[in-house]
């Protein structure tokens, strides 16, 4: 992209994302306890090659050195999860100091370094103890999350920029409790539809404690979203791609910003849809200050004449690039995205808070030459570019991710790092990726700063 043509605005952020299980390790340490994903890892056939978090990259030994490396890179964010296991080890009651005390000295490393903290409270990895009691699908784990929302925000406070309640809702709903495919493995949709519900409540009954806590910081949400798009124009393949974008897309959206399920959806779901109690959806809608958008791909589906709503089949693109995720290169989706937040729901300020590739990387000579993912970074980076020159309210991008980490079922397969991970050594490498976000942004600064 030539820098001529952008248009983002002089603060804009330039991040990278990470999350807690994903890079920490040091699983037993510092009397953290165990979490689901540890549970889930250790069960046989679960994640690729029996992998699991316990050393990741192990960041939590090795942060000080991987802020220096950010620093290097030149961003100017960093969004990263706590972790509730590390502080709230049973999930309720005590808190940990020790946990608490390393996100306290993790968002100074970052200030000291110039880089604005922003915090995801729940990426995944519950304590394994509130599972034992249901996990997502007993209503208690609201008050249980703002609990610990409350001791979050309190500690790390108006030093972090932006707090997220939740990444991801529809994964942990859906991946965790509809399909099995991600902890704690349980599949059934009425549960997966529960679930989704209490997510999305505990995410509502938890923002006025964290706006109290942290006035100043920036309150919200992160959600996977994905434009659903028909494999043809017959009205069978259009209908399809409509259901699925409730599935995917609405289902979350309507409630935050409508305070109402999509009522397409909620008949397509029959005898599967949540209970809910008076005031759950007003809960739900409480106003926010951001929506945080994790991009990847698109949804390219045709009509699937049987099967459980939303009955659609996905349709791959003979011609178009794919990821090694199995996931279609596809920029121009994001624009699409940005502009459809833009006219169907409430303007809010945006945040990609993720977008990024996974390719098979191959290390020569302390270099990657990782042409496709730098191609997919800087062609998203011109999607987002074009939205806000449509007028979308876009105010920072986080490539997702700073380095290669533990991909949840798919353990260290696949890499989706900014930063190689030689993950016998420990140690980083970046990629030519990285290089160029790091000139990218660069050139950003420079022209921020020109008259
Ligand atoms: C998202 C997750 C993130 C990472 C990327 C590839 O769904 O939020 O943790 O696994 O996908």
């Amino acid at each position: 992209m030539s820098s001529k043509k952008a248009s983002f605005p002089q603060d804009f952020l330039w991040g990278v994302a990470t999350s807690s299980y994903q890079i920490e390790g040091a699983v037993n340490e510092d009397e953290r306890g165990p979490s689901i994903w540890d549970t889930f890892s250790a069960t046989l056939g679960k994640v690729h090659n029996g992998e699991s978090g316990a050393i990741a990259c192990d960041h939590y030994h090795r942060w000080e050195a991987d802020l220096d490396l950010m620093q290097k890179l030149g961003v100017n964010a960093y969004r990263f999860s706590t972790a509730w296991p590390r502080i709230m080890p049973n999930g309720t009651g005590p808190v940990n100091k020790k946990g608490l005390d390393f996100y306290d000295r993790l968002v100074d490393g970052l200030l000291g370094r110039g880089i604005k903290p922003f915090c995801t409270l729940y990426h995944w990895d519950l304590p394994q103890t509130l599972e034992d009691k249901g996990g997502w699908l007993n209503r208690d784990i609201v008050a249980a999350f703002v609990d610990y929302a409350d001791v979050v925000t309190t500690k790390l406070g108006d030093r972090v920029l932006a707090y997220a309640t939740l990444n991801e809702p529809w994964c942990s709903a859906h991946l965790g409790y509809g399909t099995g495919h991600h902890a704690p493995g349980i599949a059934d949709t009425a549960k997966s539809l529960q679930a989704a519900h209490h997510l999305l409540l505990a995410h509502g009954s938890a923002l006025s404690v964290m706006r109290r806590n942290a006035p100043k910081a920036r309150h919200g949400i992160v959600l996977n979203l994905y434009p659903a798009q028909p494999a043809s124009d017959s009205a069978q393949d259009i209908a399809a791609a409509r259901r699925l974008d409730g599935f995917f897309n609405r289902w979350y959206l309507d409630p935050l910003f409508k305070g109402s399920y999509p009522e397409d959806a909620w008949a397509g779901y029959g005898e599967s849809v949540p209970s809910l109690q008076d005031g759950d959806l007003q809960t739900i809608a409480a106003p926010m200050d951001f929506l945080g958008v994790n991009y990847y791909t698109r949804s390219l589906v045709a009509d699937k004449e049987s099967g459980d709503w939303p009955r659609v089949r996905a349709v791959t693109v003979p011609d178009a690039e794919y990821t090694e995720m199995g996931w279609e290169v596809y920029p121009q989706g994001l624009t699409d995205l940005l502009l459809r937040l833009h006219k169907d729901f409430r303007s809010l300020p945006i945040f990609i808070t993720e977008n990024g590739s996974a390719f098979a990387d191959v290390l020569e000579n302390d270099r990657v030459h990782d042409s496709a993912r730098l191609h997919y970074l800087e062609s998203h980076l011109e999607a987002v570019n074009e939205a806000i020159a449509q007028g979308v309210d876009v105010r920072g991008y986080f490539a997702w991710s700073l380095m290669d980490n533990f991909e949840w079922g798919h353990g260290y397969a696949k890499r989706f790092g900014l930063v190689y991970v030689d993950y016998e050594t420990q140690k980083r490498v970046l990629k030519d990726s990285a290089r160029w976000y790091s000139d990218f942004i660069l050139r950003q600064q420079e022209r921020a700063v020109l008259p």
